[in-house]
């Protein structure tokens, strides 16, 4: 069902329900993201989506990405509240991650010279989860996920040790806003691969990439010609039959 809401002044149809990041974008404003993307579910964890919303004579803070629209809201996207938590948002990870670009330039772009938070250890990741999500979600393996709490938090395999489960397929380096998981070659080997995530360097394949020696390619395979055969014959007695 359409229901008509109102973005910055700016009256939208939308479906009931759809995230209000959506509604914003068709009414063509722009609010700023860390952990969304349009080809995962929402996961609402950066809050730098927030939102001020009115409805039912209410009004209140929400993240936009994972928060639905209903039929007579009414949403605010700059508010001095609004600014006031991205501010928040963006001085915490200058002080995280000082050297990443995506991150320079929201500080800029809000005015800010400096963090008011105590300086760590660079980082190059923001922890928005999405190569986390998208290995999860898109290729289907999760072979990464996001370990320890606080300041101690980070993308690694379990146990950081080698993952039995990534096909290498490098989608997680693709995803990731800051470029800090990478595929880099393996200085000893050649043609082989090493993933590479912020401070860790880890052999993501237990075989280095070796698909042509790999036990679970001879496995996959093996499967393979089982079904091929076990279909061949089925067809066989099946077309005999007739
Ligand atoms: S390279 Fe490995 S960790 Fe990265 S998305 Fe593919 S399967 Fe997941
Ligand atoms: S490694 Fe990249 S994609 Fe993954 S959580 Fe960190 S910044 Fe986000
Ligand atoms: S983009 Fe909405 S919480 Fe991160």
């Amino acid at each position: 069902m359409k229901v008509p809401i109102i973005v910055d002044g700016l009256r939208v149809e939308i479906d009931q329900g759809t995230p209000i990041i959506n509604a914003a974008r068709k009414a063509g404003v722009f609010i700023p993201t860390l952990c969304y993307h349009e080809a995962l579910k929402p996961y609402g964890s950066c809050r730098l989506c927030m939102v001020e919303v009115v409805h039912d004579k209410q009004r209140r803070l929400v993240t936009s990405c994972n928060f639905p629209a209903e039929g007579g809201m009414e949403v605010f996207t700059d508010t001095s509240r609004v600014r006031q938590i991205r501010r928040m948002i963006v001085e915490l990870l200058l002080a995280r991650c000082p050297e990443v670009l995506m991150i320079r330039t929201m500080a800029k772009q809000m005015g800010i010279e400096s963090s008011m938070f105590k300086k760590r250890e660079a980082n190059e990741c923001i922890l928005c989860g999405l190569c986390v999500r998208f290995c999860e979600e898109v290729v289907g393996v999760s072979a990464i996920g996001l370990a320890n709490r606080g300041i101690d938090r980070e993308v690694a395999t379990p146990f950081k040790v080698a993952s039995d489960v990534c096909i290498g397929c490098g989608a997680c380096t693709y995803i990731c806003p800051t470029g800090c998981i990478e595929m880099v070659p393996d200085e000893k080997t050649p043609r082989l691969r090493r993933m590479k995530m912020g401070n860790l360097t880890l052999v993501p394949c237990t075989n280095n990439y070796q698909c042509e020696s790999c036990p679970r390619e001879e496995n996959f395979l093996a499967e393979m010609k089982n079904v091929i055969t076990e279909f061949r014959s089925t067809y066989r007695r099946f077309t005999e039959k007739k």
